[in-house]
């Protein structure tokens, strides 16, 4: 299939967009590299040895994106271009909001007028808020509790409508509970600007001395270590969720959720146990506050994606982080990062 990738320079995008072409799918990605470095696209054709056709553009520009699908003749999108700080949400709701809903909808338009009915969207756990009814199913009552979420659930919202307005759309909506990890070559990872808001890249910067130490956000949760638990999930095995769906919407017409975890929860402590394992290197850490709007525990119940797709998650923790530290041992600044950046 020829498929056009949102976001396809960023972190989850990369290692699909890899996937996709080893899978033999042709690919366009579209990015503004507001997060990325085109550097990632340039070592995934090292990888694949195939081509991308790169188009640097804002899904906010209208006038572009329908350049693109007047140019070129796609079978499907990926989308996963978005903003997803969950901080600088809160600080630019309005930037936020624009960015990810009106971006998906002119997205959306361009897509019908080009009958182009078929889209995976990267959603996320986030949509479920501060539910702690784990394993967390796809039927459980969503309720974001910060902008960044409510973009996503908003999103969801407009899909739902869409497919039940006109039925030629066939769409994925894929709840990634917390991808990790990296491509096992140590090509391509993630690679945050600043500091990282999100515990595995925080703990990677430790390990390789970029920070001191790592704080922990609460010690005192119903949880067996008292430290939060989440269901962490090796990014090489989301892209290949992302495949699965793709084949599944291939000739399903409707909207279809699902959760893409492991259905195994880890607390704080035991992820920087296992990357220091993995690492060799010291992490040292203190416990400080919660932070505000967490929940103690949140793991997904993946069994639909299971039964549906045919998909599960092979990669364990020990994995997740050896990949992770591969990466970040060899890119100590990420792509194009200079020191202290
Ligand atoms: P990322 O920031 O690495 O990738 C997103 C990409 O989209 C970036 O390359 C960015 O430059 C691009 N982008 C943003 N706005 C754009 C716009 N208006 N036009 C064109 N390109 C734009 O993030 P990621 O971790 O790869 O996440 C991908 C998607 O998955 C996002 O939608 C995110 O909300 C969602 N998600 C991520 C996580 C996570 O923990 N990483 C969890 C759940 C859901
Ligand atoms: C965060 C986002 C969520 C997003 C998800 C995946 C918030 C409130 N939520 O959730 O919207 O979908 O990332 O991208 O930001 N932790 C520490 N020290 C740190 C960092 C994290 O102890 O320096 C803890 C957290 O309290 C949590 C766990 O580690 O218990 C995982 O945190 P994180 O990686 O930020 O993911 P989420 O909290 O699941």
């Amino acid at each position: 299939m020829k498929i056009l990738v949102t976001g396809g320079a960023g972190f989850i995008g990369s290692h699909t967009v890899l996937t996709l072409l080893e899978e033999g799918h042709e690919v366009t990605v579209i990015d503004n590299l507001i997060n990325s470095a085109v550097d990632s696209l340039e070592r995934v054709e090292g990888l694949t040895g195939k081509k991308i056709n790169f188009c640097e553009g804002d899904l906010l520009d209208y006038g572009r994106l329908r350049a693109l699908f007047d140019q070129e003749e796609f079978d499907s999108v990926v989308h996963f271009a978005g903003l997803k700080a969950v901080g600088e949400s809160a600080e630019e709701p309005l930037r936020y909001y624009r960015n990810n809903v009106v971006g998906t909808l002119n997205l959306l338009e361009c897509m019908a007028d080009a009958g182009v009915y078929s889209l995976v969207f990267s959603s996320s756990a986030t949509v479920y808020g501060a539910s702690e009814n784990v394993p967390l199913i796809e039927g459980t009552p969503l309720g974001a509790i910060n902008p960044y979420g409510r973009t996503k659930q908003q999103i969801e919202d407009i899909l739902t409508d869409l497919s039940a307005a006109d039925p030629r759309w066939r769409v994925a909506v894929l709840r990634y509970f917390n991808p990790v990890g990296a491509h096992e070559s140590g090509r391509i990872g993630e690679d945050p600007k600043g500091t990282p808001n999100n515990l595995l890249p925080y703990v990677a910067q430790v390990a390789a001395g970029r920070r001191d130490k790592v704080t922990v956000f609460g010690s005192d949760y119903n949880t067996e270590d008292g430290t939060g638990v989440r269901d962490y999930i090796h990014v090489m095995d989301l892209a290949a969720g992302h495949i699965a769906a793709l084949n599944f919407i291939a000739n399903k017409n409707g909207i279809f959720r699902w959760n893409l975890g492991t259905g195994r929860g880890s607390s704080v402590l035991e992820v920087v146990s296992a990357f220091q394992k993995a690492s060799g290197r010291p992490i040292p850490y203190e416990v400080g506050p919660r932070r505000s709007g967490d929940a103690a525990v949140s793991y997904a119940d993946p069994s639909a994606a299971l039964v549906d797709l045919g998909w599960r998650a092979r990669r364990d923790l020990s994995q997740m982080c050896s990949d992770h530290w591969a990466w970040q041992e060899a890119n100590p600044f990420g792509y194009t990062h200079q020191a202290g950046s």
